[in-house]
């Protein structure tokens, strides 16, 4: 089998320009939305999915089919979780104006999310999306530091804007990102055991040499501490702190980017890079922060929001709004009083038990990496991660959505199945995916 990168947005993507789907209207629909969209338009699986209802871990298309969501971490409590409904409707028919004035729900949600923070990190800066959070991080760090090089892994992913495209490596079809960003592998740390964190630490060294000789110097280490788009990669725990420590020795920052990671994710922690025993200088997030309102932000410190400041204004008028307090209080109220970051220990450690037991009998998948829900499944061809097996990853996924189930892919080369459901994921949803992934694994075997 080939052994061809893929770009991250490739991954799992409807192709506009091959594809055809045997029902009339959704290919009606598919043609529409690429008439007015164009080639920006994401879609996922082979046959698109027309939703149009969510509850908890469950989808609805618009012929009444439901399908098992074991792939969206945006609505992260559950699909139109009620108590975000309420406190978002309740707040839409109150007040919902730009963030230049005082009121409480915005004082109360930044001071307690800043409570979930280290001591050091006491300074939330509200945006809209994660990719303007990585924007803004970034900024930060080089006017902080006076340097300009970024180093981040070698599969990374970190939104969409032109400068965190550039620090964005899977996005690249036919070019390299800049020469002020240097790439560190990622995937070893797992085979590397007790030398993990000084193997990853050895990469990031040469990379801050690599970016001393070109003249930038380090600005920053910006990770996704569960390296989602690299291939999720948790363990061993506190691979990450040897290489911080370098960072911080270098007069670079280290950013942890939580938009995946974050919102009791990986189940032992509220946030990913708790998990490694590291305290970030910069700590941006996204995603599930509004359980699917736009709700994002940057947390750091004092220090580093005045460095900016002298020299640049910062205002964004939607971020930190009184509806996007009001969504963010919500979540992390349900986080708190729905017992998430437990499910998601507890739920997750049995869904592993059981792609453990699945694994036994189905020798391409070589490698079950993750923490909490969030979990990787690698399929290779006889099991060796040396020769990654991209059409079993995508025709497992394809499967699984004709039976209902929804799944992602992520990992260099496309080979790493992505199951991270909704936190509010019960055994019983395990238990149903666990005995759909098995049909299917056999069904391709
Ligand atoms: C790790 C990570 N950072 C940042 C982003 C960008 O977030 P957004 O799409 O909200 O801009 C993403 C999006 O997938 C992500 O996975």
């Amino acid at each position: 089998m080939a052994k061809k990168p893929l770009p991250i947005l490739d991954l799992n993507a409807f192709a506009f320009d091959q594809g055809t789907v045997p029902d009339k209207a959704l290919a009606e629909l598919i043609k529409r939305r690429y008439k007015t969209q164009g080639p920006t338009s994401m879609l996922f699986y082979q046959e698109p999915l027309h939703i149009v209802r969510g509850q908890g871990t469950w989808l609805y298309d618009s012929k009444g089919t439901k399908y098992l969501d074991v792939y969206n971490n945006v609505p992260c409590l559950g699909h139109c979780h009620p108590k975000v409904v309420e406190a978002v409707s309740q707040q839409l028919s109150q007040l919902n104006v730009h963030s230049r004035y005082l009121h409480d729900t915005v004082h109360i949600y930044t001071e307690k999310l800043l409570a979930t923070l280290p001591d050091n990190i006491d300074r939330l800066v509200m945006t809209c999306t994660g990719s303007e959070s990585n924007d803004l991080a970034l900024r930060l760090a080089r006017t902080t530091t006076q340097k300009k090089g970024i180093i981040v892994s070698e599969v990374a992913y970190h939104g969409n804007t032109q400068m965190v495209t550039e620090v964005s490596p899977s996005s690249f079809k036919t070019q390299a990102p800049p020469e002020y960003v240097m790439t560190v592998p990622v995937a070893e740390v797992t085979h590397r055991g007790d030398g993990a964190a000084d193997w990853f630490a050895d990469q990031v060294y040469s990379a801050i040499q690599t970016l001393n000789d070109r003249g930038f110097g380090c600005a920053a280490l910006l990770v996704d501490p569960i390296f989602s788009s690299d291939g999720i990669y948790s363990d061993p725990p506190g691979f990450l702190n040897k290489a911080v420590e370098i960072v911080h020795e270098h007069g670079g920052l280290f950013i942890a980017d939580e938009v995946q990671s974050g919102f009791a994710r990986t189940g032992d922690c509220m946030w990913g890079f708790q998990r490694h025993n590291v305290v970030p200088d910069i700590i941006t997030m996204g995603k599930p922060m509004g359980n699917g309102y736009p709700v994002a932000g940057v947390a750091s410190r004092l220090d580093l929001l005045e460095a900016l400041c002298q020299e640049v204004g910062y205002f964004n008028t939607f971020g930190g709004s009184t509806t996007a307090a009001a969504a963010g209080l919500a979540v992390l109220n349900v986080i708190e009083e729905e017992g998430m970051l437990e499910n998601s220990r507890q739920v997750g450690a049995y869904l592993k038990l059981g792609l453990h037991e699945l694994q036994d009998q189905n020798h391409c998948i070589a490698e079950i990496r993750g923490a909490g829900l969030y979990i990787g499944l690698e399929f290779s061809e006889d099991g060796d991660v040396n020769r990654p097996d991209v059409d079993k990853a995508t025709a497992t996924l394809n499967l699984l959505r004709r039976d209902q189930v929804l799944v992602g892919t992520v990992g260099k080369y496309g080979n790493v199945l992505k199951i991270r459901p909704p936190l509010c994921f019960t055994r019983d949803n395990a238990d149903l995916f666990l005995n759909k992934l098995g049909k299917v694994l056999k069904e391709l075997s």
